[in-house]
């Protein structure tokens, strides 16, 4: 790894992780991603965060080819893919303080016992002197964890902003030049983690839109030297508006249920609505996850399998409940031998979802002409649903 100058005595020092695939043991990571780190040099130099303690030694060699000294380690958040190096850094500055948050402060003793006199505490909208140069804390809570923060560089305009407006994406690129990769890869990551505080989000991003930010330097993925277009897509994403689309969860046991999503994707279609199944014995439920950010509608579709719904759906509606999207109208269909709770489980694992549940469509066996008629109506409510709300 090399050092990379971002400006003059401003230095990326973080690590590219090529090959990681999966992210708390549960988010897949197409695109492996990358650990920012970042050196803020002045008569003082603060460290901002640092990397996954995996890559631990990529830090210390880039500390090492830099070659100065620390004297703040800011941590704008405890989770360890960032914070997890704080422990070599302080063995190798042992004068160095971590600047955080009291949250953040508890929160970084639990987990890699740091002990309390290594830290320095700020509070919102606290600045930190580096002599020519001012760093400014904002709190951020709920990116995705309550304690995360971010921090703002007044005199260059840089905003390194952590996991929020971040993309799990390893480039070799310092900047976004290829937007429509980054926008992709920051959306699935908003979705897989952010998605669920899009109140809390929203009002992060009126705190951001009064600052004058010239970079942004998130944790994970390329930095922003055109900030208005992140931005932009986060307004978006956070906003109330919904897209003509129906997201398709679904799993078949023995082709009932298959046909059943096959006669809806069409007639769906032929009603001029977007569709996007995804079959969830095969898919990638971060690719799941971020159709979930706009669509208006989830239909998923199950069979029954020991008394209930398959567990392959089970998870799916589970996910999309935790995910809280601002999706408004859901439902439910699929095929079934001879009785069960399929539609009950179901509507209790999305029941914190502020949508209109349409009536099911539960079939027994294979699908005939009236069970076709039936879907034709749930098309037609689902068609009559979105037209109401003009998209
Ligand atoms: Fe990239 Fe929440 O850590």
């Amino acid at each position: 790894m090399a050092v990379r100058k971002i400006k003059s005595g401003i230095y990326w020092v973080g690590s590219l992780d090529w090959d990681r695939r999966l992210f708390d043991e549960l988010i897949p990571l197409p695109d492996g991603t990358t650990y920012n780190a970042y050196i803020v040099e002045g008569e003082k130099t603060a460290l901002i965060d640092t990397v996954d303690p995996t890559k631990e030694s990529e830090l210390v060699e880039n500390l090492s080819q830099w070659g100065g000294s620390i004297d703040f380690v800011i941590a704008n958040h405890a989770e360890q893919d960032h914070s997890g190096s704080i422990p070599a850094v302080l063995e190798l500055f042992p004068q160095a303080k971590v600047v955080t948050n009291p949250k953040c402060k508890g929160m970084l003793m639990d987990s890699l016992l740091i002990p309390e006199e290594k830290f320095m505490t700020i509070k919102d909208g606290d600045t930190l002197s580096l002599g020519e140069r001012t760093l400014q804390s904002f709190m951020t809570p709920w990116v995705h964890w309550p304690e995360t923060m971010v921090t703002y560089l007044k005199e260059e305009r840089i905003l390194f902003s952590c996991d929020f407006l971040g993309s799990h994406l390893a480039t070799s690129e310092l900047f976004v030049r290829d937007k429509e990769r980054v926008v992709e890869s920051a959306k699935r990551y908003y979705a897989e983690i952010m998605m669920p505080f899009r109140t809390s989000i929203k009002s992060h991003l009126q705190k951001v839109d009064a600052l004058k930010v010239d970079i942004i330097a998130p944790s994970h993925g390329p930095l922003y030297d055109e900030p208005q277009f992140i931005l932009d897509c986060y307004r978006e994403w956070v906003s109330d508006t919904v897209k003509n689309e129906v997201i398709l969860p679904f799993v078949s046991m023995h082709g009932s249920t298959r046909a059943m999503v096959d006669y809806l994707i069409d007639a769906l279609m032929s009603r001029d609505i977007t569709v996007k199944p995804f079959n969830l014995t095969r898919t990638d439920t971060g690719e799941l996850a971020k159709a979930l950010v706009d669509a208006a509608t989830i239909v998923i579709a199950c069979p029954t399998v020991l008394a209930g719904p398959h567990p392959a759906a089970v998870y799916a509606a589970y996910l999309a409940g935790a995910l809280r999207p601002k999706t408004k109208i859901v439902g439910i269909i699929g095929s079934y031998g001879w009785g069960g709770k399929t539609v009950e489980v179901l509507s209790q694992l999305i029941g914190n979802l502020q949508v209109e549940v349409l009536d099911p469509v539960m079939i027994k066996g294979y699908p005939e002409k009236e069970g076709f008629r039936l879907l034709d109506n749930l098309a037609d409510e689902i068609l009559k649903r979105h037209r109401a709300l003009k998209i």
